[in-house]
């Protein structure tokens, strides 16, 4: 499975890549917004500081203006993805695209037929919000479910399922439980991932009994 960070916080993405287990990032006019940097500035750092693919979002709502914004945010690097929206101008400027060999990503899916027209469409990823869907009472996860089930009937298929909208831990668990492709993931999510009270308490009681030693593993 691999692991985006859904960030433009260019600090927090390097010091996460650092661990070696950042496989790309996902942005969007928000967290671009929220960054106060010029987005594209904020996108060719971060296509510096990570070397998997880098989603960056289209404004433009016609098909005619999101291909041009698409072009021109490829060209910032090669590990740019294009991310435009599900709607039928996103998905007829995916399929441009997707013919050309540009990554897309199709954002903003909450059903799994609108998955199935974005996997027509050749995107390299479906992007499916589960937190929001939670956030409505409706189970985020089980859309996640049978969208991989349906991919999965389609060797055709080539797009990638990326759970988005996460909001904890347990949304990365159950997407790798159903075999999603990707989690991207808020940069407090993945540190959260490392955490468990009984590691800190084994460590401790480690480093205790090590002490009493008096050895060091450099010195012997
Ligand atoms: C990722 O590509 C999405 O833009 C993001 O996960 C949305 O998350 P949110 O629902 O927390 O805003």
């Amino acid at each position: 499975m691999k692991f985006f960070i859904d960030s433009a916080d260019l600090a927090e993405i390097r010091d996460l890549a650092a661990t070696g287990l950042v496989d790309g990032v996902t942005t969007n006019p928000t967290l671009v917004a929220k960054s106060n940097r010029r987005f594209f500035d904020v996108i060719k750092d971060i296509c510096k500081a990570v070397a998997g693919p880098v989603s960056a979002e289209v404004t433009a709502t016609d098909h005619a203006t999101m291909l041009a914004e698409c072009r021109k945010l490829a060209k910032i690097a090669p590990n740019v993805t294009v991310k435009v929206p599900l709607t039928p101008d996103g998905l007829k400027t995916c399929k441009v695209l997707s013919s050309e060999g540009t990554m897309v990503n199709v954002t903003l899916c909450f059903a799994s037929g609108q998955a199935i027209l974005a996997a027509k469409a050749g995107a390299s990823f479906i992007s499916p919000f589960v937190g929001r869907l939670d956030d409505i009472a409706t189970d985020g996860m089980s859309l996640i479910r049978d969208i991989v089930g349906i991919y999965r009937q389609y060797p055709a298929f080539k797009t990638e399922v990326l759970v988005a909208s996460i909001r904890h831990p347990m949304h990365v668990v159950e997407a790798a439980k159903m075999g999603a492709h990707v989690a991207t993931m808020p940069p407090n999510v993945l540190r959260q991932m490392f955490g468990h009270p009984l590691t800190d308490k084994g460590l401790a009681a480690f480093l205790a009994d090590w002490q009493k030693t008096g050895q060091s593993i450099l010195d012997a």
